[in-house]
């Protein structure tokens, strides 16, 4: 018993060592083998993560007027951060302000996504897009990880955060608590409140969901920017947007009205899509020196209205 006692007197005085007459405490090799560990981990696990160059400009995103405004007075509060909270004294009677994280939220193919890049394109950042499904793990613990994994890959490299299809991280914490699974989801939940507020560096969130969000989420955003479905005018723009110069199609005046009536209550991202099918469709019928006639847009633009009709049946249904 005696000897166990001198052993582990002996042990810890190796913990510690003497610089210049003071003791500097040098942690058990256990420890700091575990802190190597931890750090291989994190380094590991940042790694998951790819920052890209942002392809896309905030002036091709088609948006109403008040919606361009909203983003532009957005950006400059993001841009103007330092200035306002530090240098103004801001922070002294807003000290909880100094957020800087933006959600988009609007129908699917409303342009969030290409929102997000032509927001980190117009702050010179580059784009680290993070997709729950990538970073939920079915192991205990391990999603929190990623999700710190992200937001410091991201604050290390000044990359925009991206959350795409944000409402699965970010939706309501459950009360009910039934299985170990549902105490997993609010752990993440937790932890990615906990890195949001710690985090200085910008975070986008895009969702079509936004009524599924944490309240607790909501106060910690900058801003709430809709992207509504396109009215007419926007319609037309989307259409000689995404109808490439090369493309053989040849449209009157009477053509672009067509088809902008046609597309009502529809997209960009189904304009795109009709754009790929009549021209995928003629050189089907024709071969590569085919015409992309008025009648292909057209019939594509069926198409797609009617797979989200059905599909929005069966959502309903499920539902
Ligand atoms: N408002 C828009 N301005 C310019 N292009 C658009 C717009 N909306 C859609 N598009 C086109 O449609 C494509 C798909 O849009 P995007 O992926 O950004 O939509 P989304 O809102 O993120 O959709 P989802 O909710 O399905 O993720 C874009 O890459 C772009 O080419
Ligand atoms: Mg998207």
């Amino acid at each position: 018993m005696v000897e166990k006692k001198k052993t582990k007197a002996k042990a810890h005085k190796k913990t510690a060592e003497t610089t210049a007459g003071k003791e500097r405490y040098v942690p058990p090799i256990e420890t700091s083998r575990r802190r190597d560990d931890e750090q291989e981990d994190r380094v590991r696990r940042m790694a998951i993560f790819t920052i890209e160059p942002p392809q896309r400009k905030l002036a091709d995103l088609v948006i109403p007027d008040a919606t361009r405004e909203q983003l532009h007075s957005l950006l400059t509060r993001i841009r103007y951060q330092h200035v306002l909270y530090d240098d103004f004294g801001l922070r002294d009677i807003d000290p909880y302000g100094g957020r800087t994280a933006i959600n988009l939220y609007g129908p699917p193919g409303t342009g969030k996504t290409f929102a997000a890049e032509a927001i980190a394109h117009e702050l010179g950042m580059g784009l680290l897009r993070v997709n729950y499904s990538e970073i939920e793990s079915k192991f205990v613990g391990e999603t929190p990880k990623n999700i710190q994994a992200a937001f410091a890959r991201a604050q290390a490299e000044n990359a925009l955060l991206f959350f795409d299809e944000a409402d699965s991280i970010l939706g309501k914490r459950l009360t009910n608590i039934s299985q170990s699974t549902d105490h997993a989801v609010n752990v993440s939940r937790s932890v990615m409140l906990m890195a949001l507020d710690r985090f200085s560096g910008v975070a986008v969130f895009a969702t079509n969901l936004a009524s599924n969000y944490d309240t607790a989420f909501v106060r910690r955003i900058l801003g709430h920017v809709e992207m509504p479905l396109p009215n007419a005018a926007a319609r037309r723009q989307l259409w000689q947007a995404q109808i490439p110069a090369r493309l053989p199609a040849d449209l009157t005046e009477k053509d672009w009205a067509r088809l902008v009536r046609e597309t009502e209550g529809l997209a960009g991202g189904d304009i795109l899509n009709s754009v790929v099918l009549a021209a995928a469709t003629a050189i089907q019928r024709e071969g590569p020196a085919c015409r992309v006639g008025v009648e292909d847009f057209s019939a594509a633009v069926a198409a797609a209205k009617k797979a989200k009709r059905e599909i929005g049946v069966a959502r309903k249904r499920r539902g």
